[in-house]
């Protein structure tokens, strides 16, 4: 099961306890993911919406013990290498940034946008079959791409890992402090009614 909802967390609206409850810890267990159980979380990926229905966003995965897990690992900056490698699972998500056209291949401006919706709607099907999703960044592009055998017209965005929760003790010290759910800036700060905030 996941943490429960700390009330540290309490929205200000009355959402779904879902999206307050889905956090990315780093202390993760170990635990063997099925093959199953991770294809469930693409295929929530898979019906994500896109524009034009072009579903641009692209994955390559992992499971803890195989190749693809350890070549994913190996692309990651050493900080982030250091907890996600006790995931249980490695996701890599990109998108072609190209589609195809009436009149031939054409440039797919929302691509990152489409791989976004994507990864979150990942990200809260984790939360719902008692995982938890970490997206990270900081990964070698190159490194990633090269191992995994990306595609020319595809762009790379982050890796998700993905476990139960584990032991925040066995956490290094400096990460033990950080491993509870963040914050979030009010909505009047993020929305504006008939204008942006300023
Ligand atoms: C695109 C993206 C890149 C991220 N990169 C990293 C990363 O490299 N390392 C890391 O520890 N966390 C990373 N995070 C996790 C964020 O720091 C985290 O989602 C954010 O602080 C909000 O916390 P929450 O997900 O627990 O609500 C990343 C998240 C996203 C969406």
């Amino acid at each position: 099961m996941n943490a429960p909802l700390l009330n540290t967390r309490v929205p200000d609206h009355p959402v779904a306890e879902i999206f307050p409850a889905r956090w990315s810890p780093r202390a993760f267990s170990e635990a063997v993911m099925t093959e199953d159980e991770l294809l469930l979380l693409l295929e929530a990926a898979r019906w994500a919406p896109s524009a034009s229905n072009v579903q641009p966003w692209r994955f390559a995965w992992g499971l803890r013990g195989d190749a693809g897990f350890a070549a994913i690992a190996g692309a990651l900056v050493p900080f982030n290498r250091a907890w996600a490698e006790k995931s249980s699972a490695l996701i890599v998500v990109a998108s072609r940034r190209v589609r195809d056209g009436s009149e031939g291949v054409v440039d797919n401006p929302w691509h990152g946008f489409d791989a976004g919706t994507a990864w979150g709607y990942l990200a809260m099907q984790a939360q719902m079959s008692g995982f938890h999703a970490h997206a990270m960044g900081g990964f070698d592009h190159a490194v990633a791409a090269q191992a995994l055998g990306l595609p020319e017209d595809h762009a790379l965005h982050a890796v998700v890992a993905v476990g139960k929760l584990g032991d925040p003790a066995r956490l290094p010290e400096a990460l033990r402090a950080r491993e509870t759910p963040s914050l979030r800036m009010p909505l009047a700060a993020l929305a504006g009614r008939g204008q942006f905030p300023a």
